[in-house]
């Protein structure tokens, strides 16, 4: 049976004009939200092999010179849940970007069939009670997909999402944010940060100053502790460069498998 599938697949992929590399594999587009003119979701039906909460894949288009546009996306929803779901930004002058923002339904899409990355619960120490989550933009979607993995409430005492953005409207997904606060009680503390215009429920400014200042301890009434906090950092490289600069003033060491600490990180470019 499998023999007479790869070989079906060689056939195909000689009809292509694109043949379709080992790693990717056929998906559809099922459904999208649009948040901002920018910013939207994509709810994909594809048969990836399965993920752990926090790790990424790729999203792939053929390129009208026979190659395949891809770039790598985190997952938003959890491991356990039969369509992918992705959150992006449109980068305008980008080339993939605009090209996953035309997709409507029913379009095909390609997907990475191995998800990767590190960014997951079995990396973080047995030690830490504290799970800080720090993000910016569209690095908020691997943390709602941790948040959405059972495992992730029954590990840590204490959950802080904080989700920095430019504009109220970035501020995605607070349908989900409520029915964590309702699930999860005083377990989870949601820090909202709009840098650009001033919002009454959310902090202004940058993770990195307000981390130092403590700003972000004080907003959430969650202590910032060496040996309970754990930090995941994700996004913008230059927060993510200057936010472990404040953490390692603060005494705190990025953590290593074969040497302990307290934060890791993934740059979103
Ligand atoms: C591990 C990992 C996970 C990622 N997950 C996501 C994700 O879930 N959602 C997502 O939208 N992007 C994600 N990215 C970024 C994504 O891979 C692409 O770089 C992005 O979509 C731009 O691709 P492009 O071809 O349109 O632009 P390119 O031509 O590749 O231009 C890249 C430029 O776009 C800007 N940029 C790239 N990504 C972002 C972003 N997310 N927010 C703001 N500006 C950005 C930067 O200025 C960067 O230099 C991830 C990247 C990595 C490495
Ligand atoms: N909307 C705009 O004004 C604007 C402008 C230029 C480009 N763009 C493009 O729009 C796309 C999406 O941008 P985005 O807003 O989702 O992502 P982003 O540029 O990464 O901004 C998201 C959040 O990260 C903060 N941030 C940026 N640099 C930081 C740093 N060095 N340290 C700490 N925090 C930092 C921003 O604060 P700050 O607001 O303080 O930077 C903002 O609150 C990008 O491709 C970007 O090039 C948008």
């Amino acid at each position: 049976m499998l023999i007479i599938f790869h070989i079906l697949n060689f056939w195909r992929n000689l009809m292509l004009d694109n043949p379709l590399p080992h790693s990717l594999i056929e998906g559809t587009v099922i459904d999208r939200i649009d948040w901002t003119e920018q910013l939207f979701s994509l709810k994909v039906k594809a048969k990836m092999h399965p993920f752990k909460a926090g790790q990424f894949t790729k999203l792939a288009l053929p390129t009208a010179t026979g190659g395949w546009s891809r770039r790598a996306y985190s997952m938003v929803n959890a491991p356990n849940d039969e369509i992918l779901e992705f959150l992006l930004v449109t980068v305008p002058e980008g080339g993939l970007s605009p090209r996953l923002d035309a997709l409507q339904p029913g379009d095909l899409i390609y997907v990475g069939e191995e998800p990767t990355g590190f960014m997951t619960l079995e990396e973080i120490p047995e030690t830490a009670s504290d799970l800080w989550m720090l993000s910016t933009g569209t690095a908020i979607g691997p943390f709602l997909s941790l948040l959405a993995d059972p495992s992730t409430k029954k590990r840590f005492e204490r959950l802080v999402l904080v989700h920095a953005v430019r504009h109220e409207a970035d501020l995605v997904y607070q349908d989900r944010i409520k029915a964590l606060q309702a699930d999860l009680g005083p377990q989870f503390h949601y820090v909202p940060i709009v840098s650009g215009e001033a919002v009454p429920y959310a902090l202004t400014g940058r993770i990195p100053a307000l981390l130092s200042a403590g700003t972000l301890a004080q907003f959430s009434s969650v202590e910032l502790d060496l040996l309970k906090s754990f930090f995941l950092i994700c996004g913008n490289p230059e927060m993510v460069r200057d936010t472990r600069e404040v953490l390692q003033n603060m005494g705190y060491q990025k953590h290593l498998r074969r040497k302990h600490g307290q934060f890791s990180s993934e740059n979103y470019w």
